[in-house]
């Protein structure tokens, strides 16, 4: 009861679900009335609040008791909640945007996206099935919430393994240091559950959205293959495809987009997605090609075949619009849901309202800047939550909860007592903000300028290993 559908699961129609409302509604009633356990109540509530949340997603307008839902109702999704209240976060594959400088809500998106919160216990189990110290992206929050994980777990103990899919979407040369994040996260899961990989380079899908032809879109999908690389995947455990190339030469990959295709109406992806009938059909039927890898037999060379091999995407939650649509799917085309784990947002230089964008260049730290750059940004565009003055600040205190230099370290920097005593001295004002935006260009410059040492090792023969389909080395 984790995604689109959520605990709406199993209602497959407004009517099944409206009626699954009332029956709900009814429940809370009644343990109002027999004044039952505050956690009875308490999750019977929660369980209404998010089925109209479905009810929303699923129709596009609001539950009412006793108003029935009409035919030709939208399934509609874009974050949007029953009551409204959230609507100044905006989060989809093209949009980031909150009116909060601490960023996006990410407890209240978890529960407009019907998805679950990555609490201690998963975090404590990951670290008991792997056998290592969790990734400090899940100790501190930055991976915030999943689909099935528990369920990957369980299949995982009884030796039945599964493959991590991630993508990238090649709309320029350069990747900023935000797109690391879910192949940072991505490498060490391949690491600790010892697994296969395939990447995903959307080079059709940016043909398709920007001002770009199709022979600069691939050839951005090879450089950025290179970061890629860089960032020390297994060449025997990793497949990195250009869609543009894959696409033509696997009849399976083709097989399951047409599949996915045949089961989403126009309705559905324009409630998703918000596309309008003047968006072209390319864009409306994408979904479906971003949907194709998780499913194991659109690699055959990998998977021999197989079907049923559970899939595990991880990626920043703005990627999640494909995958509640993939979920929806899944079964009624016979394959498992692909499980997921999403990760907050790398904020952009100039504040938490919005993530890194690659298309405003002082808005992001670049992986081809020079030291100097990175210290020029950071000083110049970083936004502070210092006081104006010295003595204003080492009398109040900065605000980590909104500076930029903080958060950034709060990725990069390891060690989790030394990232606390800097937010203990920030606040309490010891640390000016000058000496916090220094440790994080020292962060910073030394950890890009080996990226870039890594990257210029990877040879084009070696990209081309990695982009040819060939069977992988695992043990499932
Ligand atoms: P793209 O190229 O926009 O982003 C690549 C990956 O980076 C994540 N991301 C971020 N993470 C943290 N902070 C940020 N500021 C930030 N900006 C982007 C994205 O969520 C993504 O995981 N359509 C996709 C490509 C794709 C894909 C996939 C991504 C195809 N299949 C499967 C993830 C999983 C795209 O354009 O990503």
């Amino acid at each position: 009861m984790t995604d689109c559908q959520a605990d709406g699961e199993g209602a497959r129609s407004p009517m099944e679900l409206y009626e699954k409302l009332n029956a709900q509604g009814e429940k809370v009633r009644s343990l109002k009335t027999a004044k039952a356990e505050k956690a009875e109540i308490d999750a019977a509530v929660q369980l209404l609040l998010k089925l109209k949340v479905d009810y929303k997603q699923m129709t596009g307008n609001d539950y009412k008791a006793g108003c029935p839902p009409s035919e030709n109702v939208v399934m509609s999704d874009n974050g949007l909640a029953a009551d409204g209240a959230d609507d100044e976060d905006t989060v989809d594959p093209w949009n980031v945007a909150t009116s909060n400088a601490k960023g996006v809500d990410y407890d209240k998106l978890i529960v407009r996206f019907g998805s679950s919160k990555i609490d201690q216990e998963l975090v404590d189990r990951i670290e008991k099935v792997s056998g290592q110290k969790p990734h400090r992206f899940l100790r501190r929050g930055i991976f915030f919430s999943h689909r099935d994980m528990h369920q990957v777990l369980d299949a995982y103990e009884k030796n039945k393994s599964f493959y991590l899919y991630t993508g990238r979407g090649p709309s320029s040369e350069a990747m900023h240091v935000g797109h690391l994040i879910p192949f940072i996260f991505t490498k060490w899961l391949q690491d600790v559950f010892d697994i296969p990989l395939v990447i995903q380079l959307t080079d059709d899908e940016k043909y398709l959205w920007k001002d770009l032809t199709l022979e600069e879109c691939h050839r951005f999908a090879v450089e950025n293959a290179k970061d890629i690389i860089a960032c020390g995947f297994d060449v025997n455990k990793t497949f990195i495809f250009s869609d543009l190339d894959y696409m033509g030469s696997s009849p399976e990959f083709y097989r399951n987009v047409v599949k996915v295709q045949k089961h989403v109406t126009f309705n559905q992806v324009k409630g998703i997605f918000g596309f309008t009938d003047s968006d072209c059909i390319g864009k409306i039927s994408f979904p479906a090609i971003q949907a194709a890898p998780s499913f194991s037999n659109s690699f055959p060379q990998i998977f021999g075949g197989k079907k049923d091999i559970q899939c595990l995407i991880p990626c920043a939650i703005d990627q999640d619009p494909y995958f509640r649509m993939t979920r929806d799917v899944a079964p009624r085309i016979g394959y498992p849901k692909p499980a997921l784990l999403h990760s907050t947002f790398f904020p952009a230089l100039q504040g938490a309202q919005t993530k890194m964008s690659a298309s405003d260049a002082n808005s992001s730290i670049f992986l081809t800047d020079t030291p100097k750059q990175i210290k020029n940004k950071v000083n110049k565009h970083a936004f502070s939550g210092g006081k104006d003055t010295v003595e204003e600040h080492r009398k109040y205190g900065g605000n980590a909860d909104v500076d930029v230099s903080f958060m950034y370290l709060t990725f990069f920097l390891e060690d989790d007592e030394q990232l606390e005593k800097i937010k203990q001295d920030y606040t309490s004002g010891a640390l000016l903000t000058g000496e916090l935006k220094k440790i994080l260009i020292e962060t910073l410059q030394p950890m890009i300028a080996q990226h870039q040492e890594r990257r210029k090792q990877v040879t084009d023969e070696m990209v081309q290993q990695f982009m040819t389909p060939r069977p992988l080395n695992f043990h499932f």
